[in-house]
């Protein structure tokens, strides 16, 4: 297993099909980009209940093969490679959010590519970096979910101590933002999920 350097750069990289769905396939961590550290979804099709079993890693729970080293990350209770993200063990570590209304514009509009850093308070262990994308374009209150999951390996000293939730679970079925429908004037959106925690 590769290390990653803490504070080190961390990217989520899509692959789009035709239709604009999309699988996040890739993670850059610092120096070193892998397809082979992400448990590859089968499909680019996306899922629809945010509580279903697939909210965790989508629906391939083979272990990836490669650990390199953004959006919620998991400590794994040993190794990551046998853990399938069960258990009260998420954290948020970035969100991208509404950038402007009247239309309502994501900050994720036509992003291929998502960067954040690991806090350098995040205790040293094995983690899945997981990444969701809650596509809301269908304006029915059904959203189109994407989710990956990438293994990765934290070191240094951090000594933080997050509060932690389950997936499924943190996000309810009827949570505003997941059934919003943006062509009907919002003005107001909260990403759902935790609170995002820099350390
Ligand atoms: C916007 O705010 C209102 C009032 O607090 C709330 O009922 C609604 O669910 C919010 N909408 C979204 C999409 O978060």
């Amino acid at each position: 297993m590769k290390v990653a350097a803490l504070v080190s750069c961390l990217v989520f990289v899509l692959a789009q099909s035709a239709l604009g769905h999309y699988i996040f396939k890739v993670l850059v961590a610092g120096d070193t980009t892998s397809g082979k550290a992400v448990r590859q979804p089968p499909t680019v099709e996306p899922f629809h209940d945010i509580t279903s079993a697939a909210a965790t890693c989508n629906v391939n729970t083979a272990p990836a093969t490669e650990a390199p080293s953004p959006s919620t990350f998991g400590k794994a209770p040993s190794k990551v490679a046998d853990w399938d993200g069960s258990g009260q063990a998420w954290f948020k570590i970035a969100e991208w959010g509404v950038a402007s209304y009247n239309p309502v514009k994501f900050k994720s509009y036509q992003l291929s590519e998502f960067d954040t850093t690991v806090p350098e308070n995040t205790p040293p262990g094995e983690y899945l970096a997981r990444i969701e994308q809650i596509a809301l374009h269908l304006g029915t209150g059904v959203p189109e979910i994407f989710v990956s999951c990438a293994q990765i390996k934290v070191t240094g000293s951090g000594t933080g101590n997050p509060a932690k939730v389950s997936i499924p679970g943190y996000i309810k079925a009827n949570d505003p933002g997941v059934i919003a429908n943006i062509y009907n004037g919002m003005t107001n959106y909260t990403v759902p999920g935790p609170k995002v925690w820099r350390g």
